[in-house]
């Protein structure tokens, strides 16, 4: 088992990272279950291929699993879904000393996050991420949200979890298709700052996916370790640092609305094409070395991820993207910052860039 630790002034928590971490719940917990009932959140899919795993070991240590069951996917972050964790919580009589457990991918740990965050002033968490997007950005760094009818993650808190535990035996029973949608989020950490990470992924990606143990655990704990860098060194994005995870995502917010937030494009998806767009738009204004940013876009491809803005069968032009981008939520005072790269492994946040003259790269990408 790796352990990453967390170290935030005040409230420092470890990631740990290893195959069997749920089977093994209550020793990975260390003490931090102190009542019979322990409160859970899941979405259904995830309850039917490990419920029985968790509940199993709780019963093993004398605890009893309270479960709260949501439908798979992004509508459980809504309003009505918190509303109804929350009246749940309080109904069990949860206590600010509790621990409330988040089994499952993004959404359940946004949302559990952000109920423990409310719930009588802030509540403990912690963060048991099944998907590797999760295992690898989102359980970690306290970021929690809801969507609203004005857009993503629009309402949330930092909130910290108490403890991560990332079981690499979920990546087993993970669909192939949101496996590489999260390998995404690991190639990433190489791009915005390690080159020699993003060699890593090049030699060492496939076999990764392919299922390779050891190479799992090294690539989970090493975009971990990164993580847990950048939030130690800018906890609340307002440094440039954290700004730096953001690599990919203005370019993918855009193609996820485009595309309706929709099975049409996962997250991890839009963000690798983003990443590939982001290359090439710093290839085109000099920044970068053209092959540097075609290297880029050809370890997504052979990933199996999307590396072609035209294969993508949009029915729009770059005007609409941008039109998208508008609506981010990182627009400050009327400028949208963007992650551009120098070579593989700088990034850096570029405040200074046109919409229009990204829509006419965006219109050359369409047009590929
Ligand atoms: N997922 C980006 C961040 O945690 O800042």
């Amino acid at each position: 088992m790796a352990v990453v630790p967390v170290a935030l002034a005040g409230r420092p928590y470890e990631v740990r990272i290893g195959a069997g971490l749920l089977a093994e719940l209550v020793p990975n917990c260390t003490g931090r279950l102190r009542k019979r009932r322990v409160p859970l959140v899941t979405d259904a899919n995830v309850h039917a291929a490990w419920g029985a795993v968790v509940a199993n070991a709780l019963a093993q240590s004398g605890h009893e699993a309270v479960w709260r069951i949501l439908p798979p996917g992004e509508a459980s972050k809504s309003w009505d879904a918190l509303a109804a964790t929350v009246d749940w919580l309080l109904a069990e009589e949860v206590e600010r000393g509790d621990h409330i457990l988040a089994l499952g991918g993004g959404v359940i740990g946004d949302l559990t996050g952000f109920a423990a965050a409310i719930v009588k002033r802030g509540c403990q968490f912690i963060q048991l991420p099944t998907t590797l997007l999760a295992q690898v950005d989102s359980s970690i760094g306290g970021k929690t949200a809801i969507n609203t009818a004005a857009g993503k993650n629009l309402v949330g808190a930092f909130h910290q979890p108490a403890l991560v535990l990332a079981d690499l035996a979920v990546l087993d029973t993970l669909p192939a298709r949101e496996l590489r949608a999260g390998y995404a989020e690991v190639v990433k950490y190489g791009l915005l700052g390690d080159a020699d990470f993003f060699a890593w992924c090049d030699n060492n990606g496939a076999a990764m996916l392919a299922g390779d143990a050891a190479l799992r655990e090294y690539a989970v704990a090493h975009s971990v370790a990164a993580k847990a860098r950048i939030v130690e060194t800018d906890e609340f994005e307002t440094k440039g640092a954290r700004a730096l995870l953001n690599l990919g995502h203005t370019f993918g917010h855009a193609l996820e609305a485009e595309t309706g937030f929709s099975d049409r494009l996962l997250h991890g998806e839009a963000v690798a094409l983003g990443m590939v767009l982001a290359a090439r738009y710093s290839a085109r204004r000099g920044l970068m070395p053209k092959a540097s940013a075609e290297h880029v876009a050809q370890h997504i491809a052979e990933a199996g991820l999307p590396s072609d803005l035209s294969g993508l069968g949009l029915d729009c032009d770059g005007h609409a993207l941008t039109g998208h981008m508008l609506h981010d939520k990182k627009m400050d005072a009327g400028t949208l910052p963007f992650v551009l790269m120098k070579s593989i492994g700088a990034a850096f946040l570029a405040r200074d860039v046109d919409l229009g003259d990204v829509a006419k790269f965006l219109d050359e990408e369409l047009a590929r």
